[in-house]
């Protein structure tokens, strides 16, 4: 294996992922992500849109220095004030990038009505400035795979010329296939001056399904840099997911002899705390990191795998940090095999916080005979999203339910003072939730409420995902508890709060709606 078959792993999951509606993360969630991100050794981080937003330059900048391993990078629009600001927030990074960006396409040029010149103009100011500050740039012509291809060869060189160091060619809207993906990198790389002193990136969103298939391809042709994000997450669709990349590259070696610098065994952990903190629940069914990713339901296959693993199990779970044997537990078990369970799972927690999960653990234990890992995974998910000292939280609950009507008696503590009502509702659910709203009046509208059975049998937790917005802003809470009724209640309650939060970062004029992308 040479240096040339080396694949950087961009991770975009705090920029392009958090961009998605609904998977806004608090500062301390972009933190901590930024170093499991650093940890599994990705080789660039893309923390922000410093620009955007207060909040955003600040997460930007604490992750620049706290980084250890990974490159950090800060996204900014083809203006200097964008450019200028992206420095500030990364310039204390060990290794800071400043990546540049402006659409190029016939579309995307249209919305700052700027002409191939003008905007070709624009690109050697803005590289040039960004070159200037920084040693370490990335330019991406947006829409690169719906952009003419003479133009395309004309401002990738100008940007090369200018001093850009990666080249990324984004598949923006997901519209590219696997040929034409390998077809645009070689193309690039054959006809643009200077193609050989740059890395090739490629950038795919996944409208189509193809962003795994589409970033391999373009490996294969020549770019050295993949930008995905975990558990795919990602405006619409989504982007390139990381573990499909790294793991199609590992396991698939022979044909695509291509390295990562990737600890794999880190993937379960970061997929499941991306999954909590964006709300995003991991669809069953997804490549390497779904719930059904390893389960052989099928009695011919269990029968294949129990005779040899490698007849339906093309890759190990443990690469992956996922524990093969899924040994339950039980109310006997103490605070040691807790903590050992945890390790396995992938959870380092501290002394405080493992007295926190040993008494849910214990509670838990009391109403449900066997605790497996994915109870235990629900559990430390639900303590880290529902802390004891949010401004909202739920103390008491009695449900009354049944061919007679609904009803429910609900105490909440709100800033440290208890109230207490009783709501009545079409269903449960709704009584409950009309509880809340009598206690926390709000006008936020509820856009999704999805509940999944984390095990199988009636004494299963549910995990209970909740989304609401209010004026632009989008916000999620997550709970799980055996009582699918009070799971609700807390994952609604958990979204409150942080909307609470959002309102005081954003202000009551909702500059929570989106930064646009385009430069003007
Ligand atoms: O999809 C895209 O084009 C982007 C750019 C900002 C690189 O995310
Ligand atoms: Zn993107």
């Amino acid at each position: 294996m040479t240096d040339q078959n080396r694949v950087y792993i961009f991770d975009t999951t705090l920029r392009d992922g958090e961009q998605s509606p609904g998977a806004t993360m608090s500062h301390a969630e972009k933190l901590e992500i930024a170093q499991m991100l650093d940890e599994m050794k990705v080789d660039i981080i893309e923390a922000g849109f410093p620009i955007a937003s207060e909040g955003d330059f600040a997460a930007v900048s604490d992750i620049a220095k706290q980084a250890q391993y990974s490159v950090i990078c800060g996204l900014a629009r083809a203006q200097i004030p964008d450019i200028d600001r992206c420095w500030e927030a990364i310039r204390h990074a060990k290794q800071p990038r400043i990546h540049t960006f402006i659409g190029t396409s016939p579309l995307h040029r249209a919305i700052p009505n700027l002409d191939q010149d003008q905007m070709a103009e624009r690109i050697e100011q803005t590289v040039t400035h960004a070159r200037n500050l920084c040693d370490n740039v990335q330019w991406s012509p947006m829409d690169a795979t719906r952009t003419e291809h003479d133009y395309l060869c004309r401002v990738v060189e100008i940007a090369i010329r200018c001093g850009a160091t990666t080249i990324n060619i984004p598949d923006t809207v997901g519209y590219t296939a696997p040929r034409e993906s390998a077809d645009l990198i070689r193309m690039l790389r054959e006809r643009v001056p200077g193609a050989d002193e740059v890395i090739f990136a490629t950038h795919c969103h996944n409208d189509l399904g193809m962003a795994t298939a589409n970033s391999l391809a373009a490996v294969e042709a020549g770019a050295r840099q993949i930008e995905c994000t975990i558990n795919g997450l990602g405006e619409r669709a989504g982007n390139t997911a990381l573990e499909e990349v790294v793991m199609a590259l590992r396991v698939r070696n022979d044909i695509m002899p291509y390295n990562t610098n990737i600890d794999t065994t880190k993937i379960m952990g970061l997929s499941r705390r991306v999954s909590q903190v964006s709300g995003f629940p991991v669809q069953f069914n997804k490549a390497i990191v779904g719930k059904n990713a390893f389960l052989h339901e099928s009695g011919i296959h269990q029968d294949g795998v129990l005779k040899n693993v490698e007849t339906f199990e093309i890759m190990k779970p443990a690469d992956i940090g996922l524990n093969a044997a899924n040994i339950a537990m039980g109310k006997h078990s103490g605070r040691a095999a807790l903590r050992s369970k945890l390790n396995e799972l992938g959870y380092e927690v501290g002394d405080n916080q493992l007295k926190d999960i040993f008494v849910r653990f214990k509670a838990l234990a009391d109403r449900k005979k066997e605790v497996y890992d994915d109870d235990i995974v629900a559990l430390v998910q639900d303590a880290a999203a529902n802390t004891g000292d949010d401004y909202l939280q739920v103390k008491h609950l009695r449900v009354v339910c049944g061919s007679d009507g609904q009803s429910a008696d609900l105490t909440m503590i709100v800033d440290g003072k208890e109230k207490t009502v009783h709501a009545t509702g079409d269903g449960p659910v709704d009584a409950c939730f009309n509880a809340v709203k009598d206690i926390f009046p709000h006008q936020a509208v509820l856009q999704l409420y999805q509940v999944h059975a984390v095990t199988e049998g009636t004494d299963a937790q549910a995990t209970v995902s909740v989304r609401m917005e209010e004026e632009g802003r989008i916000v999620t809470g997550q709970s799980a508890d055996t009582d699918t009724i009070l799971a609700s209640v807390k994952a609604y309650v958990g979204a409150l709060n942080r909307l609470i939060v959002r309102r005081a970062q954003t202000g009551k004029d909702s500059d929570a709606k989106q930064i646009s992308m385009y430069s003007h």
